[in-house]
């Protein structure tokens, strides 16, 4: 098990666009360790989604897991309102997203790369994925809700661009801050607390 140390936010290689992977090289004892680097780191943190950049590698490559287990503390409604649902394990090599239709959602959003700071987002509610698996098989999924957030802010990464490029700039919230005021608030609520900016 290796746990890397997470790139924040300032970092240069969080801006750059990262190279994409030749089928060839995921066989190689480099690109596996880095993998399993990868899903250790994520695993620890613990998140739901890492990119390489987020440990200073500038690859295409995305591991994402969202276990039932980090779903534990939210209410029935909570999971309803974010459309989430548990993601096995996965990895995503050189992935290419499509938004499918036109609906956004916006929700509180964090990163490992910035300190569990949280801020809303708004994001696509539906996407489809087509990448390369670790094996260099292709894959195409479609995704809605909280997975397809997961994977617009990861293949986000992969672009040079970070999720304060996208928030509601009045949103932004330490982590504290937000399990306070806003964890358990629906966006309407948060953003009535928040309130409007001055014209
Ligand atoms: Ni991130």
């Amino acid at each position: 098990m290796a746990v890397r140390e997470i790139v924040q936010v300032g970092d240069p290689v969080l801006r750059q666009e990262a190279r994409s992977l030749a089928r060839e090289e995921l066989a190689t004892d480099e690109i596996r360790q880095l993998i399993a680097d990868m899903r250790d780191t994520m695993r620890a943190a613990p998140g739901v989604g890492l990119a390489a950049p987020q440990i200073g590698v500038s690859l295409q490559l995305v591991v994402i897991e969202d276990p039932a287990e980090f779903h534990t503390g939210f209410t029935p409604e909570q999971l309803a309102a974010r459309e989430r649902a548990p993601v096995p394990f996965h990895v995503l090599v050189n992935p290419r997203l499509t938004i499918e239709g036109n609906e956004t959602v916006p929700h509180f959003e964090g990163c490992l790369s910035f300190s569990a700071f949280h801020m809303i987002v708004s994001r696509a509610r539906k996407v489809r994925v087509d990448a390369l698996d670790e094996t260099g098989a292709p894959i195409s999924r479609s995704a809605v809700g909280w997975y397809a957030r997961i994977l617009q802010h990861e293949v986000d990464h992969l672009r040079g661009v970070v999720c304060c490029d996208r928030m509601d700039p009045r949103t932004l919230s330490t982590p504290a801050n937000y399990s306070k005021h806003y964890a358990g608030k629906t966006i309407v609520e948060a953003k009535a607390i928040i309130g409007k900016a001055p014209r």
